[in-house]
């Protein structure tokens, strides 16, 4: 888990350049995943499609690392609009590429209990 979590960071640094993913925070070292989705819509011919993504803590932690990565590493983006790390909650806006459909892959991460 600790080993995936380093690789993802490695493999999110290479993409930087022209990055579509979007890892803020810590997703590797003593966090626990809180809440995971496949955030998927359709395409629509011609359209970009932009799409609003929120995550609250039901028991109002707040959030440690946070990961949204694009399945289909197409020229989609991804910015936080409201809320983040240190909030318990967080407000993702996640635009696609023309034409094309939206596949994100999204973690949010936050301390566990026992700390
Ligand atoms: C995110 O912000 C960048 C820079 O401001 C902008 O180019 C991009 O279109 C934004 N993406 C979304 C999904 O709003």
């Amino acid at each position: 888990m600790r080993l995936l979590g380093l690789l993802v960071l490695i493999v999110s640094g290479v993409c930087l350049v022209n990055c579509t993913h979007l890892v803020v925070g810590n997703v590797a070292d003593r966090v626990v995943l809180a809440h995971h989705e496949d955030f998927e819509y359709n395409a629509m011919p011609f359209f970009k499609r932009i799409k609003s993504f929120f995550y609250s803590s039901p028991t109002n932690k707040p959030i440690r690392g946070i990961q949204a990565l694009d399945n289909d590493h197409s020229k989609a983006s991804v910015n936080i609009t409201a809320g983040g790390i240190g909030y318990p909650f967080v407000n993702l806006r996640i635009k696609s590429e023309r034409g094309s459909r939206l596949s994100y892959d999204i973690g949010i991460y936050v301390s566990p209990d026992f700390i």
